[in-house]
């Protein structure tokens, strides 16, 4: 028998822009395995070391992949900027090839600027993995979403999503109209102006509220503060008005469509409090799927 050796570019993920159905299946197909295990902990990563470098804020993506890790016996080590020598001014180059250095198998890296990732990835041999870059990519996230999409209606192909908000700044509304394109769903945008971005438009048309809510999922977007230029958002209360799911706007909705949100949210600016657990809401479902999606994710990053 030959061995199978995937190269690095096989493992690491750096984003849903290039990959095809094929490759995004299996990893959904991968999630829906390690989710049918009921024991905790399955140790076939015992021997493997794996930093987690976050340079920019995370709850549920810097968690959701140390649950993973640790549910597969992996090592985990965990780089937190604000505590590291970055405080001192070294740079992310440095930070990730001292850890190379250092004996990790693979690195899972959160970063705020655009494009550093992809030249980090030319430099080190160990495979990284996107834990969401500026408003460029976050893949594992899209991934999740697919994965909360496929359970909820078996297939992709076919489905109509509406992405809502602050597509401009959100790496999460990029990743997904990729993934989403690759495996034959349809996407429609809606978004003010000023949160609009136009390279987009070829992908995906924007649309009105009242067009966006006639789908099959509705995702609403965190509107990025801490993204935004000045003057972006008026008023949380205009934008809630115009753009925001609201009660009312929700009980337009099919009787089958459901509410998606990556989350973190603001309650009663993009999305009405009372509508982030109602019974059409799968965004705490999400949070959940993000820990089999990851696990698969980090298998694949260390097979
Ligand atoms: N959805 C998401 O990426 O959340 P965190 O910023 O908390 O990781």
């Amino acid at each position: 028998m030959i061995a199978y050796h995937p190269s690095l570019r096989d493992r690491q993920l750096l984003g849903l822009k290039d990959m095809g159905a094929a490759e995004l299946q299996s990893i959904l197909k991968r999630a829906a395995y390690w989710e049918a295990h009921e024991e905790k902990r399955i140790p076939v990563l015992e021997h493997r070391f794996i930093a987690n470098m976050f340079f920019e804020n995370s709850t549920r993506t810097r968690f959701s992949f140390e649950m993973a890790q640790k549910r597969l016996g992996s090592q985990v080590l965990n780089f937190a900027a604000a505590a590291s020598s970055v405080e001192k001014g070294e740079s992310v180059y440095d930070t990730v090839r001292t850890l190379e250095s250092m004996g990790i198998d693979a690195g899972v890296i959160r970063l705020k600027p655009i494009g550093v990732l992809e030249e980090l990835a030319k430099h080190v041999k160990v495979p990284l993995i996107n834990a969401g870059d500026g408003n460029n990519e976050h893949p594992t996230q899209a991934l999740l979403d697919l994965y909360t999409m496929q359970k909820q209606f078996g297939e992709i192909r076919g489905l109509t999503v509406s992405i809502v908000g602050d597509i401009k700044h959100s790496r999460v509304a990029r990743s997904n109209l990729w993934a989403l394109k690759a495996l034959g769903a349809n996407v429609k945008f809606c978004a003010p102006h000023s949160m609009q971005a136009a390279e987009l438009e070829e992908h995906a048309p924007y649309v009105t509220m009242d067009e966006a809510l006639d789908a099959d999922v509705v995702m609403m977007l965190r509107v990025q503060l801490e993204r935004h230029a000045e003057g972006v958002l008026k008023s949380a209360d205009e934008y809630r008005a115009q753009y925001g799911l609201t009660t009312q706007r929700a009980a337009k909705m099919k009787p089958h469509a459901i509410i998606m949100h990556p989350a973190p949210v603001n309650r009663d600016v993009e999305i009405d409090s009372e509508l982030v657990e109602a019974p059409n809401s799968r965004i705490f479902p999400q949070m959940q799927n993000g820990v089999p999606i990851r696990m698969a994710v980090v298998e694949r990053a260390l097979r």
